[in-house]
């Protein structure tokens, strides 16, 4: 792996699964990622994103200040966003919204077992990658290519960081949501025109009024930046998309007992020796904050391609993350391909498909390949056992740290009983008012 400083950000874990969670937040000195920092070379570089996302080329400083007749406050704006966020009027099928992929019921993650779900003006459009969750990704910071320490050694680059999709790509959540307008196999528009055209057909054009002015919906760049900005603020709402009404943070706060095995899991969860998962996915609390159980930081985990994923049927194309295709700037820049953003794990239990590509159905086979990946590589990779999704000059890129170090050939690094209980655990962040399924 190209980067290592990851390392530094190993979490106390021990201290957490003694159950003492006020003396993790007093002792650790982990530092944040600087949810502000943005140098101005990366702005620069997210340029050419943002217009391949289309619309997205306005900057975020002319962007909240867009000149609204009205300025709607935080209440208005998060109410008109939830009715946006549900509008399948925005949609070239006029059958699609938000909510048919990110799913309310489903932690707003995908309601189905679908690896990419179908859109398009005919709904028939297959996508590239799974519906991520979009609860806990509140403070995901704009994407930096070189992320360092700001306490402590800031000479060591650990590996890009942040941004929104997958890869990164969107410096914003208004940003991002003009992916989904715009692209071919979402929502099918073909500009932001027929967006608004749509918009001004749709019921929710009188709440855009009631909220921005009459003249909203006669300007095309207010009517276009007020719907993104509703969109937005609507994903800042607490009780939506931040709840923390998992029985885990019930146990943060002292409140809720965990069963054996599912502290059995945690221990192993956040053991830099064993799972090794708190590494990445963050599960202890720092500075007061609950943890998201992400770092927010981009890796290479090599997941088996999916050919369930109708491009992967040409066997030219591969989807590398932060090189390509879907994001452009970094494209012809090897180390970063292959990586992708390490998604929160809160409500993972709510899900059927798991990893970019949707590969794997259940819980416990994603958990069974942090534990064997490289000690049966051909049960994922097919007989030559090398890496199937991401080409070999670029296998220098992918994690081996733990879980997958210790792996021998044949000899996997957690047993059976192992992911029983790491499974066991990850069920206990299910938020109260979403629907988990089998293991
Ligand atoms: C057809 C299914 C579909 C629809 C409709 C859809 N999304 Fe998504 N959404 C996805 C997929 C797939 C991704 C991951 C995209 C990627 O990585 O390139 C995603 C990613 C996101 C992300 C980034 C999350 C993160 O963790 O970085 C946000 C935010 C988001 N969508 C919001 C929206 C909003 C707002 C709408 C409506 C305007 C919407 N989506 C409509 C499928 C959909
Ligand atoms: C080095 C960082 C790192 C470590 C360590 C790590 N993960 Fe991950 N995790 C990621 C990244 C990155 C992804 C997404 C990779 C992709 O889709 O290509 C991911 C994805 C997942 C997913 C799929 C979630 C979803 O929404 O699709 C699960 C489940 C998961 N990890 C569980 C674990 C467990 C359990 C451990 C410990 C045994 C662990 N992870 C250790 C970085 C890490």
């Amino acid at each position: 792996m190209r980067f290592h400083g990851r390392l530094a950000l190993r979490q106390p874990g021990w201290v957490l699964a003694a159950g003492c969670a006020v003396a993790v937040a007093l002792m650790s000195t982990a530092t944040l990622r600087p949810v502000h920092a943005q140098d101005k070379a990366n702005a620069k570089a997210h340029a050419p994103g943002a217009a391949q996302a289309g619309g997205g080329s306005v900057t975020a400083q002319s962007f909240y200040a867009t000149p609204f007749e009205k300025k709607p406050d935080a209440a208005t704006l998060t109410h008109l966003g939830r009715a946006l966020f549900s509008d399948a009027a925005l949609s070239a099928s006029g059958r699609l919204s938000c909510a048919s992929c990110h799913d309310p019921a489903h932690a707003y993650g995908p309601p189905n077992g679908r690896a990419t779900q179908v859109g398009g003006g005919d709904l028939h459009q297959p996508g590239l990658r799974a519906v991520p969750s979009l609860r806990y990704a509140q403070d995901t910071p704009a994407f930096n290519a070189h992320f360092t320490e700001n306490e402590g050694d800031d000479s060591i680059d650990q590996g890009p960081v942040g941004g929104w999709t997958w890869d990164g790509r969107a410096a914003s959540a208004h940003e991002q949501a003009a992916i989904p307008l715009l692209s071919a196999f979402e929502m099918g528009n073909r500009d932001r025109a027929a967006v608004v055209a749509r918009l001004r057909q749709s019921p929710n054009a009188e709440l855009m009024k009631k909220a921005f002015g009459e003249r909203v919906m006669t300007d095309e760049r207010l009517a276009w930046n007020g719907l993104l900005w509703a969109l937005e603020v609507f994903q800042q709402s607490p009780s939506d998309f931040y709840p923390y009404s998992s029985r885990f943070d019930g146990y943060l706060r002292g409140k809720e007992k965990l069963s054996a095995n599912e502290l059995r899991g945690l221990q192993i969860f956040n053991d830099p020796a064993r799972g090794n998962c708190a590494e990445c996915h963050v599960s202890a609390i720092k500075r007061g904050a609950f943890p998201q159980f992400t770092d927010r930081g981009l890796v290479a985990l090599a997941v088996p391609r999916n050919l369930q994923i109708a491009a992967n049927r040409d066997r030219r194309f591969f989807d590398l993350g932060l090189c390509g295709p879907l994001r452009t700037d970094l494209a012809g820049q090897g180390e970063f391909c292959g990586l992708f953003k390490t998604p929160t794990l809160r409500n993972v239990a709510t899900r059927q498909v798991f990893f970019h590509n949707g590969r794997f159905h259940t819980l416990t086979e994603a958990v069974r390949f942090y534990a064997d990946r490289d000690a049966f590589p051909k049960r994922y990779y097919g007989a030559h056992g090398q890496t199937n999704d991401l080409p070999a000059r670029y296998s220098a890129n992918v994690n081996r740290e733990a879980p997958f170090e210790a792996q021998r050939p044949g000899k996997p690094s957690l047993n059976d009983a192992e992911i029983n209980d790491l499974v066991a655990f990850l069920h206990t962040l299910t938020d109260k008012d979403a629907h988990t399924v089998r293991p």
